[in-house]
């Protein structure tokens, strides 16, 4: 009997609805396979943060470090605490903090969910690295509300950076169908992306099994909407990784069923699972939410965790489930947060 230790943090709206939904989901696959799954339930939120004054503890980081990974809802309440507080001191902390530098997200069609495209066969990784280039935070503002004012943001991309995440991106597309598109616009930007591009090309002698491609940005943005079926792995910068992973949540169905991870590849920190959504206020406490992305998030941190067959298990019932129609329809559902996660769970006790 493996035993997982796992930090949920539901945070805010719908993510304490979907957390809830992808634990339990998460709990009924792992007694089926044998596992054993323990949780700690931390509330840190914006409503904590309007009891206490923070997001988090200050030695919030400390208590997370010690479990195996992390389950994370949606963080934010606009009405209640400014986004940027929010963010900053829990979401980007723990991403900053324990080095989660891979931020992945699959985006497959799943069998049963009609995406925008007329593609079917849509399985695509998409890759960005989460820590430095367009969003390295290097920068500054001079000569203020002057007609002179200047803005400078200064993209950021070094060695270490750049080949850990084109190494996690070979990684993958060699578990895969063996092909890497790496993404840039070194006909523009001559200094930071014609490095992106010789390092792929430096790296990809230790992969010869891996088909690497270089795209320009633009042009993949096209292909992932006319060819998508075409794609395998996807490596990106911060930006470019941003930008076509909204894409890709759009062409799977949208947020209801886009899983995301970020990851620190060397296992030194617990990684940190999520649905990319957020706390979708306009929705929250009508169990109207889809938990899909938040099941799927689970199943990529069972996979992470060294648990395939946990993972495998949790996918195949939803893909089965979403087969019938259950769960599917745009952004998510009408069909309520219970009723599609008791579908699934009758379908795991099947
Ligand atoms: P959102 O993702 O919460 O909602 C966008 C739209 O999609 C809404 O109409 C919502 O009802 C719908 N939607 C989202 N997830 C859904 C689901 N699972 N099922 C059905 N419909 C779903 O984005 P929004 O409204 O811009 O942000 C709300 C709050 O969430 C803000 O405070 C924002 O900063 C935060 N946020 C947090 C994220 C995170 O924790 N990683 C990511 C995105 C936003
Ligand atoms: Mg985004």
């Amino acid at each position: 009997m493996t035993d997982i230790n796992i930090a949920i943090i539901p945070g805010d709206g719908i993510g304490v609805e979907v957390t809830a939904a992808a634990w339990e989901v998460s709990l009924a696959a792992a007694a089926t396979c044998n596992i054993g799954l323990s949780a700690t339930t931390f509330p840190w939120s914006c409503d904590h943060y309007l009891k206490t004054g923070a997001m988090m503890p200050a030695n919030g980081i400390e208590t997370l470090r010690s479990y195996d990974a992390i389950l994370l809802g949606a963080i934010g309440w606009p009405a209640k605490v400014s986004d940027d507080v929010s963010l900053h001191e829990l979401l980007l902390r723990i991403r900053k903090e324990f080095d989660l530098y891979a931020n992945v997200r699959p985006h497959k069609l799943l069998p049963g969910v009609t995406g925008p495209l007329r593609a079917e066969n849509i399985d695509i990784l998409c890759i960005r690295e989460n820590t430095e280039g367009e969003y390295s935070g290097a920068g500054g503002r001079v000569h203020r509300a002057t007609a002179n004012e200047v803005a400078i943001e200064t993209a950021v991309f070094t060695r270490q950076g750049v080949e850990r995440i084109l190494r996690y991106g070979f990684e993958m597309a060699r578990k895969r169908r063996k092909q890497l598109a790496s993404v840039t616009k070194s006909n523009a930007q001559r200094h930071s992306m014609v490095f992106w591009d010789d390092v792929t090309r430096q790296m990809s002698v230790e992969y010869p099994d891996v088909e690497v491609r270089s795209y320009h940005v633009d042009a993949l943005a096209a292909r992932m909407v006319m060819f998508p079926e075409t794609l395998d792995v996807i490596v990106a910068s911060n930006l470019f990784g941003d930008i076509l992973s909204d894409i890709g949540a759009a062409i799977q169905g949208g947020l209801g069923f886009a899983a995301s991870a970020n990851i620190d590849p060397t296992g030194r920190s617990p990684s940190m699972f999520e649905p990319v959504h957020g706390s979708a206020p306009d929705i929250a406490g009508k169990d109207a939410a889809n938990p899909i992305a938040a099941i799927w998030s689970a199943a990529m941190m069972f996979e992470h965790l060294g648990q395939p067959e946990l993972a495998a298990r949790i996918m195949a019932t939803v893909e089965r489930v979403c087969a019938r129609g259950i769960g599917v329809g745009s952004a998510g559902s009408s069909q309520g947060t219970h009723y599609i996660t008791n579908e699934i769970l009758l379908e795991i006790a099947r």
